[in-house]
């Protein structure tokens, strides 16, 4: 069949090996201990993967502090190199991957392919940036003295992902950490590991003729024993962790209780604001792309719209129209816009989402019910809401926008930022005041603030994360470059003298 091509170019079988400890050394395959990937448009088993083991789990530790001891001696342009090799096998094998991604995942084919070209993205950022590793040079306040800082590598970087980005967060995280000298290990959502055995093959592919260290390993299993093992491991110099708040919290505790480093990628509650002078065209399919791409499972997925009372009615015909046009069915098929939730549980909890809004009083303009076919599909929903309702407060990861009304903008911006998380943000205006009051400090407090687009579908160039339970981590663009590294500040008095700071006087 397609599905059994589309594995074999991506040197997937049947069963894949659970773990790996670089080119042409994994773990052996055993047929205990199983994770099935299941196909959530049909439920079927696509493939699976032999669990790591406790002791598979130790060897990749070890080739991982191994490789980072030899590849910190490597030059950081060199080290741009190796992530460039990776590049071009990702571009070759763009078309595969991206087919995987919707396969395995169930987002549609062009952001499957939109995954790996951000990995692409991030690839080509991260051998630039491999030249720009730059610290600050100040000036000394003593005669003859330099001041200076720099950036050194961490030793071991751990990855756990998410299954609704299963590759791209992956690479942000991968290759600015290679560029710094790292040696990264990469657990993936057990709904994610034929993605992470076919990116992992495909780097093995593009560096089995090159003598770098092995500095990209991975290991998979189909609980999270093994990720509670890593979270506390000491060997581990910072956890990136991507997923639910919940979870990101126990982390983020848990690592700092060992003094670890932690980068969190945790929940988003993200609004949109429409003001009465907004651009309804230019909006509405942001709207829509930011609530139904990815069937709401992005962490940037609009989940809350304001719409000023003067625009209300015209914006919710819109949309509720827009929505009627949403093709749901198998993200494989080019005129698929929605696929399906991720598992019967995520379907649960949307038909739960959907109750729980009604019962507090919301009203359900469209969609609200599970499609009536195989898989895991549901009805893109738009329900009118309150925004104090616990339900509209939390995040349900499934395409459910709860719309509200306001007359004042600034009640509408302090609605929007009444939630726990603060991922991303937009407003749609073409009023000046409005936009620059938006993005001021009196504005938005979400990490990503947007003018006339949407929440969802960042760019790789700029930093990305957000704040409160969003949890504070800066990944991808920007200087996210500087978490994966530990500063030094270096003092070098070059004079004859030996005078103190502050002016101090402490004579002998
Ligand atoms: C995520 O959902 O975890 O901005 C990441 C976006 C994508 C990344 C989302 N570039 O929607």
């Amino acid at each position: 069949s397609d599905h059994k091509q589309l594995l074999e170019r991506l040197g997937l079988k049947d069963i894949n090996p659970g773990a790996c400890f670089g080119p042409g050394q994994h773990a052996p395959v055993r047929e205990d201990n199983l994770v099935e990937s299941i196909n959530p448009t049909d439920g079927s088993v696509i493939a699976r993967v032999s669990g790591a083991s406790v002791e598979d789990y130790e060897k990749v530790i070890k080739t991982a502090q191994e490789a980072a001891l030899a590849w910190r001696q490597v030059p950081a342009p060199e080290r741009g190199n190796a992530v460039r090799l990776v590049n071009d096998a990702l571009r070759d094998y763009k078309d595969a991957l991206g087919s995987l991604v919707s396969l395995e995942m169930g987002k549609i084919k062009p952001e499957g392919d939109g995954e790996v070209q951000e990995m692409i993205d991030i690839g080509d950022f991260a051998l630039g940036q491999s030249r720009m590793l730059y610290g600050n040079t100040m000036h000394s306040e003593r005669p003859g003295h330099r001041l200076y800082e720099q950036w050194h590598p961490l030793g071991v970087v751990g990855v756990v992902t998410a299954f609704n980005f299963p590759v791209a967060v992956y690479a942000w995280n991968a290759f600015i950490s290679a560029i710094c000298g790292n040696a990264t290990i990469w657990k993936p959502s057990p709904k994610g590991v034929l993605c992470c055995s076919a990116v992992q093959n495909i780097i093995n592919e593009a560096l089995a003729d090159t003598d770098y260290p092995p500095v990209f390993t991975s290991f998979m299993e189909p609980t999270n024993d093994l990720a509670a093992r890593f979270i506390d491991d000491e060997r581990v110099n910072l956890l990136s962790f991507t997923g639910s708040s919940k979870v990101g919290r126990m982390v983020g505790e848990r690592v700092a209780a060992r003094m670890g480093k932690s980068l969190l990628e945790l929940g988003g509650n993200n609004a949109i604001i429409m003001d009465e002078s907004a651009d309804i065209k230019l909006a509405v399919p942001a709207v829509v792309f930011g609530a139904v791409g990815t069937a709401g499972q992005r962490c940037t997925t609009t989940r809350r719209l304001f719409v000023h009372e003067s625009i209300y009615d015209q914006t919710v015909e819109a949309l509720v129209n827009a929505y009627g046009q949403v093709r749901i069915g198998d993200p494989l098929d080019e005129n698929t816009l929605m696929g399906p939730l991720t598992g019967e549980q995520a379907v649960d909890s949307f038909l739960d989402a959907v109750k729980r809004a009604k019962e507090a009083g919301g009203k359900v303009l469209t969609g609200g019910n599970r499609v009536n076919r195989e898989g895991f599909f549901v009805e893109p929903t738009i329900i009118e809401a309150e925004n104090h309702w616990d339900i509209v407060q939390e995040e349900t990861f499934a395409p459910i926008l709860y719309v509200m009304k306001f007359s004042d903008i600034e009640d509408a911006v302090r609605m929007q930022n009444d939630v726990r998380q603060g991922l991303s943000s937009s407003i749609f205006t073409t009023d000046l005041r409005n936009a620059e009051y938006y993005l001021s400090h009196q504005g938005s407090d979400c990490g990503i603030s947007n003018v006339n687009i949407g929440t969802s579908g960042a760019e790789i160039g700029g930093a990305f994360g957000g704040e409160k339970e969003t949890g504070g981590g800066r990944e991808s663009g920007s200087d996210a470059w500087k978490a994966y590294m530990r500063r030094q500040t270096n003092t070098i008095n070059w004079s004859k003298e030996m005078p103190l700071a502050q002016g101090i006087k402490f004579e002998l």
